[in-house]
C-alpha cells in the first residue's frame, strides 16, 4: 500500500478547504476547529491525499473534529491510516481518550471507526437539524443525529 506522509500544518489554502468541507459542510464550523484545533495533512507522494484536525474538547480528552480523504483516493486504506495515526497523537500527547462524532447516515464512517476500535457513547439527538441550515441525505438516510463514539486510551 502507498506509503502516507502525516505532517502538522498551520497553512491554510485552497486544497486544505477543500477537503475539511468534504468531512464538514459549513465553512463556519470548518473554520473553528481551524482556529482552535490542530490540523494534520497527509501527503502521497507530493499529493494531498487526506487531512484530519484534533480538538482538546476537556481535560485529557481529545476529539476528531474533521476528517477527510480525496474522493479519488478513497477505498484504499488512506482513512483507516488517518483515524489510526489520529489515535497515536491523542495517546502520546496523554489523553485517555480520543472521541469522534459522524451522522446517523453515515454508514462507511461508522463501520471505520469501529473497525479502528472506537465504541459507540451515545447519540446527540437532531444535532444536524439544529446546526445545519441544508437537510443533509447519505445512502437513502436523512442526517439528523450525531453518533457520538470514543476510545479509552487508558
Ligand atoms: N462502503 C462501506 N464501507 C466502506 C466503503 C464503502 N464504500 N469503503 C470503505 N469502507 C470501509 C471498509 O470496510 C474499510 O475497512 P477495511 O479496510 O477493513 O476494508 C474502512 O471503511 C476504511 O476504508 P478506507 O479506505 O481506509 O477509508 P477512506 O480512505 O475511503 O476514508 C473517509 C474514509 C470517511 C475519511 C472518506 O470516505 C471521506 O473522506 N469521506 C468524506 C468525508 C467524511 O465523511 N468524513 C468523516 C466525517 S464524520
Amino acid at each position: 500500500m502507498q506509503e502516507l506522509n502525516i505532517q502538522k500544518t498551520t497553512e491554510t489554502n485552497e486544497a486544505l478547504y477543500d477537503l475539511l468541507l468534504l468531512a464538514d459542510p459549513s465553512k463556519e464550523i470548518v473554520d473553528e476547529y481551524l482556529v482552535r484545533g490542530e490540523c494534520y495533512t497527509a501527503w502521497a507522494s507530493d499529493e494531498l491525499a487526506g487531512i484530519y484536525v484534533l480538538l482538546k474538547t476537556r481535560p485529557q480528552t481529545i476529539e476528531i473534529v474533521n476528517i477527510a480523504v480525496k474522493e479519488s483516493l478513497q477505498n484504499r486504506g488512506f482513512g483507516k491510516k488517518l483515524v489510526k495515526d489520529a489515535i497515536e497523537k491523542a495517546r502520546q500527547s496523554g489523553a485517555d481518550t480520543i472521541e469522534i462524532g459522524t451522522g446517523n447516515s453515515s454508514i462507511h464512517q461508522l463501520s471505520l471507526y469501529q473497525k479502528c476500535g472506537f465504541r459507540l457513547q451515545a447519540i446527540d439527538h437532531d444535532f444536524f437539524i439544529r446546526h445545519y441550515d441544508e437537510e443533509i441525505f447519505e445512502n437513502g438516510i436523512q442526517c439528523r443525529d450525531m453518533v457520538r463514539l470514543y476510545l479509552d486510551l487508558s
